[in-house]
């Protein structure tokens, strides 16, 4: 089992994780989630966790003693525990990250509220991670993101046979797009090869509909991805239906197919 703990001042905002997929997930004992409020740790008679920055400027900071309380008051890891602190100045959490932290045995995030933490209280935290480059109130919706992002990639949790390894993100390429019934929706039809059951066509049909999608909506993510021999053809019918591909041809012209060498003749009169 797997075990999120989160050190926040907003313990009911974590409602969202209690429904649906991770509610589920909880019940069946694939994941724990562990909300503490870190006030219960403030000494003052206030219950403080915040306070004005020395030197002065605008706001308040969370005040190290709390946070360090909460941390220290964890109960022993029953394995490798890591502790990410919430903050927007974090490293952009990504997929992988998602991937490398679902190894982990137990996973502690720290929210910040306010206009920031004291400086000391990230010396706790083995990584400062930012879901992206906006500034949000507080770190509770991205330890939500987070938590959403790694425990679907726990075994167990999407179901028995449903993978998180076709999902757009982890091969780099986008998903090509899905269609259900029925096969007419006012005249919108369902693509003929999707319908025919013919799978080695529809498996291509898939390949080529994920390529052509990254390079129109997410052309930053076609660095990251290899193309292999059975692309080539699907990239050069994309050059012509989008000639802006021919851009990254660099990425594929080794996959060119060689004319094939002709067999050295054995013809008698072509010798001297
Ligand atoms: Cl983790 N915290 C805050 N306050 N803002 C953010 C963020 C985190 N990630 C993006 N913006």
């Amino acid at each position: 089992m797997m075990q999120f703990t989160v050190l926040t001042l907003f313990p009911e905002m974590f409602a969202p994780l209690q429904e649906s997929i991770l509610k589920r997930a909880q019940e069946a004992k694939f994941i724990q989630i562990r909300l503490l409020n870190f006030r219960d740790y403030a000494t003052s008679k206030h219950k403080n966790v915040d306070d004005i920055p020395y030197g002065g400027g605008a706001g308040m900071l969370l005040k190290p003693e709390p946070i360090f309380a909460a941390i220290r008051d964890l109960p022993p890891p029953t394995g490798q525990r890591r502790v990410i602190l919430l903050s927007p100045q974090g490293q952009i959490f990504s997929q992988k990250k998602a991937k490398d932290w679902s190894g982990e045995e137990e996973l502690v995030f720290i929210c910040g509220h306010y206009e920031g933490f004291d400086e000391r209280i990230r010396e706790l935290a083995d990584e400062e991670v930012s879901i992206g480059d906006y500034v949000l109130t507080g770190g509770e919706l991205a330890a939500m993101v987070m938590i959403d992002a790694v425990a679907r990639l726990i075994p167990g949790v999407l179901g028995e046979d449903a993978s998180s390894e076709e999902d757009s993100h982890c091969s780099s390429l986008l998903e090509y797009p899905q269609f259900t019934r029925p096969a007419d929706f006012e005249g919108r039809l369902v693509p003929d090869i999707l319908v025919s059951g013919h799978h080695a066509k529809i498996k291509q049909w898939r390949r080529k509909e994920s390529l052509r999608r990254t390079f129109l909506r997410r052309p930053d993510l076609i660095e990251a991805v290899t193309f292999e021999a059975d692309d080539y053809p699907l990239l050069e019918e994309l050059v012509l239906e989008h000639p802006t591909i021919a851009l990254w041809r660099i990425k594929w012209e080794h996959l060119c197919p060689q004319p094939k060498r002709r067999r050295r003749s054995s013809n008698k009169s072509e010798a001297k």
